[in-house]
């Protein structure tokens, strides 16, 4: 066997990968495809890279030294079960099955739990940064066990992305933790697109600036603390002119956004673990109600304010649009963050933020400079109850936060969507408030259900006789 590393799956992200690894000292690489023409492709177009190529698991397997590792990168879903029962059946104790594709981390644990009785391995990894990422270095975000790690971490550092001379790859926990921190990763990722979106939209409806002209505008704000590769892009997509029409291709691309279920997962398990990410919701469903073409349709006529939405000032405008989106960015990952620590005490994961924040500084979609905070927040207090109360970040909302709601005002005012930008702001108003009406709530819930509430001044259950005396008695705890 000549192979210290293996893929299985040589779609774009796992030749990429494939490649990745072979480009680096002391690793060679075997590559196995369900269809053998794409090996052959693979091996043709890169000479360079040296890959002992496979037609079938039986050659493939018996090429890997051992402890044999390999990584397989398949449409997540049943595909990925089959590879596994292929390589699990080949493999002996100590080897390693490492799943490289954007699994449901539920999936993960179950098939970590299957398959660590026979003494492999399995290791669910997170890998983000798309097809560039994959090539040149993604952020990596392994889940699995420890002692798997000591043979896979040197191997992955060596083909991640690296921040400030750090490889952007850590052991985040055990068995679903990668894929878990992964999925949450999306969520962000979700949240951080909408929020932009929602920039661009009140820029250009209420300055009438061009695409052409918002695209300088994120150019310039990607030199400052909203620096990150989401802005980067979005200037980037923004200049592009349509060949065919000579349009800006924004006003031409349909729009209906689409989604593959990640965003969709993080909202569900956050639900399921009671954190609200409230930012990220908004996002998967601004995506939703944008497909709703035949709701869209009907609505089309449904009134909307009078008189055009135009600012006064427009440097003025554009400047409160920048504070708002990174003060809505603060509060994302924020919420994300909560949910990776809700989920890490939930599955009983050891998962360290600020290790976190700092494999997310390069190779991934959300890297942004800011993460460098987050990491600081988190090193300065790894206990942190929520990011938003860390110096740093309470003084970014408090130097925001007039803008923030100028914006959201103007866009309740002119009729402009900002789904992301207003229920990020109600999060950060609702966490503020010394007291909530959720006491109504609770009245309520005792009026109808008995469901009792708790009191500010004493300790104990307590009910109201609503349909007897409205007297008030003591009670045990209710569990309806
Ligand atoms: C990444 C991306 C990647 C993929 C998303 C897109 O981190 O590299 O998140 O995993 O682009 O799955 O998801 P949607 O198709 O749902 O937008």
């Amino acid at each position: 066997p000549s192979a210290n590393i293996g893929v299985v799956g040589l779609a774009v992200m796992g030749s990429n990968l494939a490649r990745n690894l072979a480009s680096r000292e002391g690793n060679t690489v075997a590559v196995f495809n369900r269809s053998p023409e794409r090996t052959r492709t693979l091996v043709d177009e890169h000479p360079e890279a040296g890959f002992v190529a496979s037609e079938s698991y039986d050659d493939f397997v018996a090429s890997l030294q051992k402890p044999r590792t390999a990584i397989i990168m398949v449409q997540a879903g049943r595909g990925t079960d089959a590879v596994i029962s292929e390589l699990a059946s080949r493999f002996e104790p100590g080897d390693i099955i490492v799943d490289g594709g954007n699994a449901n981390f539920h999936d993960t644990i179950r098939r970590e739990g299957e398959i660590s009785p026979t003494g492999i391995h399995f290791v669910g990894t997170g890998i983000s940064g798309g097809e560039e990422g994959a090539l040149n270095g993604p952020s990596i975000m392994p889940g699995g066990s420890a002692e798997s790690y000591e043979t896979l971490g040197p191997i992955l550092a060596s083909i991640a992305a690296v921040a400030e001379g750090e490889p952007c790859v850590t052991h985040v926990g055990t068995d679903g933790a990668g894929h878990f921190v992964k999925m949450v990763h999306n969520g962000i990722e979700y949240a951080d697109m909408q929020l932009i979106a929602e920039a661009y939209d009140l820029i250009r409806q209420g300055t009438g600036k061009s695409p052409a002209e918002i695209a300088e505008i994120f150019a310039e704000w990607n030199t400052g603390e909203l620096e990150s590769y989401l802005i980067e892009i979005t200037a980037e997509v923004l200049r592009q002119v349509d060949a065919s029409t000579g349009l800006p291709l924004v006003d031409v691309i349909l729009d209906e956004a689409g989604a593959k279920g990640t965003g969709a997962w993080t909202v569900q398990n956050a639900l399921d673990l009671g954190v609200p990410v409230s930012g990220i919701a908004e996002a998967v469903f601004a995506r939703s109600l944008s497909s709703k073409r035949a709701q869209r349709e009907a609505s089309a006529t449904l009134p909307g304010p009078d008189g055009e939405f135009a600012v006064a000032d427009a440097d003025a405008f554009i400047e409160d649009v920048r504070q708002a989106l990174y003060a809505s960015k603060i509060i994302a990952y924020s919420q994300g963050f909560d949910e990776i620590i809700a989920g890490a005490e939930q599955f009983g994961w050891d998962v360290k933020k600020g290790d976190i924040a700092k494999i997310w500084r390069a190779g991934c979609i959300i890297r942004a400079r800011f993460l460098n905070r987050i990491a600081d927040a988190y090193a300065e207090d790894p206990e942190l109850v929520a990011l938003v109360v860390a110096p740093y970040f309470r003084d970014a909302v408090t130097g925001a936060q007039a803008a923030w709601r100028r914006v959201v005002v103007a866009a309740a005012q002119s009729g402009i969507p900002t789904p992301a930008f207003s229920s990020s702001l109600a999060y950060y108003d609702g966490l503020r408030a010394p007291r909530l009406p959720a006491a109504l709530v609770q009245g309520q819930r005792d009026f109808f259900g008995a469901h009792t509430y708790k009191r500010v001044d004493k300790e104990g259950v307590f009910h109201t006789l609503w349909s007897g005396d409205r007297s008030e008695i003591e009670t045990t705890p209710s569990s309806h």
